[in-house]
């Protein structure tokens, strides 16, 4: 069984309730529990902080025995040289995701520092990226 950890920065507890035009309504514990369903094949686990460590220490946790990371940092896309670095020394494939279009918005939000790590980057589809994202690690 392949073994896939999605990791959500900060923020992302708020999903649901967070600026819903931009992030849509719903909450993702109730977006992850029909994910495993239709994956039920996959083991998914999860992982939510809103410090930058405790993202880079999950990162080093699992980034040699899982398949694939499903990785959302978040605001910290955009600033964290540690979270890139941890991408770098790792063995798993790490692929980054935004529900939003991040290059459609703020000026700041289309420069990330963890792309240049990753194998891959979904943007813009909404909860959907993470789909695609467990997509491209399972189906290669
Ligand atoms: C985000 C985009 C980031 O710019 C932002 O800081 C987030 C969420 C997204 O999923 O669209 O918190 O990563």
């Amino acid at each position: 069984m392949k073994k896939i950890m999605i990791i959500n920065g900060p923020n992302l507890n708020l999903l649901g309730t967070r600026e819903v035009d931009i992030y849509g309504n719903i909450s993702f514990e109730s977006y992850l529990k029909n994910l495993k369903k239709k994956y039920s094949k996959v083991d998914i686990d999860f992982f939510q902080s809103n410090i930058e460590g405790e993202l880079i220490d999950k990162i080093q946790e699992v980034g040699f025995s899982y398949d694939g990371i499903v990785l959302n940092a978040a605001a910290y896309t955009h600033t964290s040289v540690g979270i890139s670095d941890s991408i770098a020394a790792i063995s798993s494939a790490v692929i980054e995701v935004h529900i939003s279009n991040i290059h459609a918005r703020e000026e700041f939000r289309s420069k990330s520092l963890i792309s240049k790590n990753v194998k891959g980057i979904i943007c813009g589809f909404g909860l959907k990226s993470y789909d695609l994202a467990i997509d491209s690690i399972i189906y290669k």
